[in-house]
């Protein structure tokens, strides 16, 4: 590609996250950094290193009126995204927003329908949907391969930061409603939300989080998040009528396996007491690992964001996926804050229409 071709890009927030995004789109053929905007600018320009061509500043106006920046990356905390995100659209800008897409459900709203008003890409970094694992899941599934789904178990616990904005819902579990979003047929459109948290430390927030998303058909979906554990664990179970998925993100040898194996029901007499008629068969069959290539999500991840820019097309985590998202957050937490009771997430979406 041409270095005329390549694409401006600015990237807002340079703590944590922000230099991964640095990274890759100074790696990407597609994009040419142009501009770090951090308020810490001593931390962006560490970040960059010296003579780095790119520049530094905490103003984010001074990145909104250059015409050499098509796009901004938002890797800020996720109560500043929505702000930063309707100044860059009005600027006419794209815009890339870290997970979770926003704060609430209105503000990721009031972001979609700005994008959509003004006709430029809104993409949320949902970094797991570019992992060689998930986008193999993504395609076993739509192959049909796993059969109807019948359940889905999500684990990712570790000894984590109690991070001082948000409960460990709202670190965490984007990651895995984010994957469910992408490797769910139709997307994640859970029939309720019910949910649990702990907070055992007095930490003044849960830090001990299980999610419960009964899905259409029957089907169910479990996301267990934790600070607390001492024990690393990144676990997926994704269990369908053909074959079972499994895929164990800390085991870079052997990620996804594939169980043909399961569990027939033919046929279940309708009298509870005499059981002498259910047909339960039990299916062993092989387990197989697929290949998967090694390489790094976030580049997948920025080539995609230039890829929707050029054809005019929505990237596979447009903000209407952010927003399914922080629909389950927001259920979650009126279902924490009610001893756990089934509320419903696209209700929840609707009320907070109503009021904005
Ligand atoms: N995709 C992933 O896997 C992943 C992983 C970690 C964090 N994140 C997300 O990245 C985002 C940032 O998280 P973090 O852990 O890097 O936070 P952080 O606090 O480490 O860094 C945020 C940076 O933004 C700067 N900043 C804050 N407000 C700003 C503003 N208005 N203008 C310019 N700069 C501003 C701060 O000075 C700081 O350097 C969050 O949304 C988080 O959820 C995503």
């Amino acid at each position: 590609m041409h270095a005329s071709d390549q694409l401006g890009v600015a990237v807002v927030g340079a703590g944590y996250w922000g230099p991964n995004l640095i990274r890759n789109f100074r790696s990407s053929n597609d994009w040419d950094l142009r501009a770090v905007c951090d308020l810490d600018t001593a931390r962006a320009e560490q970040v960059l290193g010296a003579r780095s061509g790119v520049d530094v500043t905490a103003s984010l106006d001074e990145v909104l009126v250059r015409e050499d920046i098509d796009a901004i990356a938002i890797a800020t905390p996720a109560r500043t995204h929505q702000g930063i995100a309707v100044a860059a659209l009005r600027a006419g800008k794209h815009v890339l927003v870290e997970k979770p897409l926003a704060d609430s459900v209105q503000n990721g709203r009031a972001m979609v329908d700005l994008a959509r008003e003004q006709g430029l890409v809104l993409m949320a970094d949902h970094t797991y949907c570019y992992t060689p694992a998930v986008l193999k899941i993504r395609q076993l599934v739509e192959a049909g391969e796993l059969g109807e789904i019948l359940f889905v178990d999500s684990v990712r616990i570790n000894l984590g930061l109690v991070q001082p904005d948000v409960d460990v819902f709202w670190d965490l579990a984007p990651h895995d409603l984010s994957i469910l979003d992408f490797v769910l047929p139709g997307g994640l459109r859970p029939t309720g939300v019910s949910a649990h948290g702990a907070d055992p430390l007095a930490a003044g927030k849960a830090c001990v989080g299980y999610l419960s998303l009964p899905l259409p058909g029957g089907a169910m979906a479990h996301v267990h998040v934790n600070w607390l554990s001492p024990t690393k664990i990144r676990q997926m179970v994704i269990a369908g009528t053909r074959r079972t998925l499994v895929w164990d993100d800390l085991n870079p040898q052997q990620r996804l396996s594939v169980y043909d194996r399961g569990v027939d029901l033919a046929h279940q007499s309708v009298d509870s007491v005499d059981r002498t008629d259910a047909t339960i068969s039990y299916r062993l069959g092989d387990t197989w690992a697929p290949a998967l290539p090694e390489r790094e999500a976030l580049g997948a991840m920025v080539t995609e964001f230039a890829d929707s820019i050029r054809t005019g097309r929505s990237p596979s985590t447009d903000g209407d996926a952010g927003l399914r998202v922080l629909s389950v957050l927001e259920a979650a937490a009126t279902s924490t804050s009610s001893g756990g009771g089934l509320v419903d997430p696209t209700i929840e979406t609707l009320a907070l229409e109503e009021v904005s």
